[in-house]
């Protein structure tokens, strides 16, 4: 009887044990579960609310944890959460840099740390950057100037830029005079306004289309944007000439009040980037590169310091003729978000 008491104590004892190792998760699989750190610039723009939401969902999907957190245009704001983000133990930083520059801060902190950095979108400069996911920036511009330079072969144009402090921002402008440069060697067209829009802001924007049509007596004739949200303004400044609809205007990231604008005839262009793409590469090269695996970048930036190896997309082109089969029939815009009243 002793002896069978004694067994089945022991049996008891044992079915506890096992049942303890099932439920506390042993170290590998808590370390498995890769956390991620999102550090944005801004949450302003409706891209970047896009970028946010895809980023995680895709990530989310691959089974890991994101941590994301936005600065609001403040780099040293930017570079303080960076550094909360490398303290809670992320194993890779994904960063939209406010600041091409100042962001190199946020890299070498991270290798301190032993935390890789994946630039999203926008490039980090000068620094050892581990990767940068982006889409062909100098093709955004070239596109926008191809499509202006059809309608206006020859004449004035204004070119209202972004962010100084954003290397996107002189990607898309040198694709912009790509196009433009051989046609103003000929002649044919003088740029009468170029100016850089501080912080992307549409007010800066505004004051910018303002001052490029005091300046030229109303005169210009076409106007080349480094985004929608500028190109918006630019509208708004022309529609207060007495000039809406009678200027090209091209902007870019395929908004909804830009594709709105294309559709009413009172912008000419927008350049769509299928962001749900960017955040889902972006989201699986970052688990890859948590687990120090082969991320296969085939291309290399300058980024002032080290080529970098890079994934870039490519942009399209939307105009009246191609809203329905690109931004809609993606399922980017609702048709009837762009058509309806
Ligand atoms: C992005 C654009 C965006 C702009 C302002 C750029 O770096 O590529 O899509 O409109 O920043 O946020």
């Amino acid at each position: 009887m002793k002896r069978l008491m004694s067994y089945l104590l022991l049996l008891l004892l044992l079915s506890g044990c096992a049942k303890e190792t099932t439920a506390v998760p042993n170290k590998t699989e808590v370390k498995e579960r890769i956390h991620i750190g999102f550090s944005m610039d801004t949450l302003e723009e409706e891209r970047w609310l896009r970028d946010r939401d895809l980023f995680k969902e895709s990530a989310e999907r691959l089974g890991a944890k994101v941590t994301i957190m936005a600065a609001s245009g403040d780099d040293a704001l930017q570079i303080v959460q960076a550094e909360q983000l490398i303290q809670l133990g992320v194993d890779v930083l994904v960063v939209v840099p406010h600041n091409a520059e100042a962001t190199a801060a946020i890299v070498a902190k991270a290798h301190d740390a032993g935390i890789k950095v994946m630039s999203y979108d926008r490039l980090i400069k000068n620094a050892d950057l581990d990767l940068y996911v982006s889409f062909d920036n100098e093709k955004v511009g070239e596109m926008q100037a191809e499509a202006i330079t059809k309608l206006v072969p020859k004449g004035k144009y204004v070119y209202i830029g972004g962010a100084e402090t954003d290397n996107n921002a002189h990607l898309f402008k040198k694709g912009v005079f790509n196009v433009l440069q051989p046609l103003i060697e000929k002649g044919d067209i003088t740029v009468v306004y170029d100016q850089w829009t501080k912080n992307w802001l549409p007010s800066n924007a505004f004051e910018n289309m303002r001052s490029a049509i005091e300046a030229n007596n109303r005169e210009i004739d076409a106007v080349i944007a480094a985004n929608d949200a500028t190109a918006g303004s630019a509208t708004k400044v022309l529609a207060a000439y007495g000039l809406l609809g009678e200027i090209p205007v091209a902007g870019q990231d395929a908004e909804l009040a830009a594709v709105r604008r294309i559709v009413e005839g009172t912008q000419t262009m927008t350049v769509y980037k299928p962001i749900n793409i960017l955040a889902e590469a972006a989201a699986e090269l970052a688990v890859k590169m948590a687990r120090d695996e082969d991320v296969g970048a085939d291309r290399k930036v300058n980024n002032g310091k080290i080529q970098v190896p890079s994934v870039l997309l490519s942009p399209i082109a939307v105009d009246q003729e191609n809203v329905v089969e690109t931004v809609i029939a993606d399922g980017f815009h609702d048709y009837d978000d762009v058509f309806g009243d």
